[in-house]
């Protein structure tokens, strides 16, 4: 065990008491309780435990939370209070989730998709969300939601 400073959602939690290799994806799950975070194959291959670490999208099961010191970490939970964000809006707006599990993942590509290319073309959509994998197809209504939140952001 070792002990890490985290810097999630703006907030520092000292003292982060958990082993070296411990993903990523179980310290905001399991020890911080933020449970926005999904998980999905664990091997780096699905990217539904997508968050942010200083602003890029990366699978939280396949970084060792060793690793996140010192980044600033966003998760699902860091985008709004309430679920505000623009691109969460749009997704309410397109009807986007079936099952919804992969959802969290998908938002948090597709903010930080906005966040370099404000005006992405469909095959740019195509190009950043295609390691974002979703088992009920709804594919089509995130390219939608992509464009709607890029005409709000
Ligand atoms: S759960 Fe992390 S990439 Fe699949
Ligand atoms: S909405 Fe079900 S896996 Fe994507």
């Amino acid at each position: 065990m070792a002990r890490f400073t985290l810097k999630v959602n703006g907030e520092t939690h000292r003292n982060v008491n958990v082993d070296p290799d411990t993903p990523l994806l179980w310290v905001l799950r399991d020890t911080l309780g933020l449970t926005g975070t999904k998980f999905g194959c664990g091997a780096g291959l699905c990217r539904t435990c997508t968050v942010h670490m200083d602003g890029e999208p990366v699978p939280s099961c396949a970084i060792p939370v060793s690793i996140a010191e010192g980044s600033e970490i966003t998760t699902i939970e860091g985008l709004s209070q309430n679920g505000g964000h623009p691109v969460q809006q749009a997704w309410l707006a397109e009807q986007v989730p079936q099952c919804g599990y992969c959802q969290p993942g998908q938002i948090m590509g597709a903010v930080a998709l906005l966040a370099k290319n404000p005006n992405p073309s469909d095959a740019d959509i195509d190009e950043a969300m295609s390691p974002h994998l979703c088992r009920c197809g709804t594919y089509q209504r995130i390219r939608r939601a992509i464009h709607r939140a890029a005409e709000e952001v």
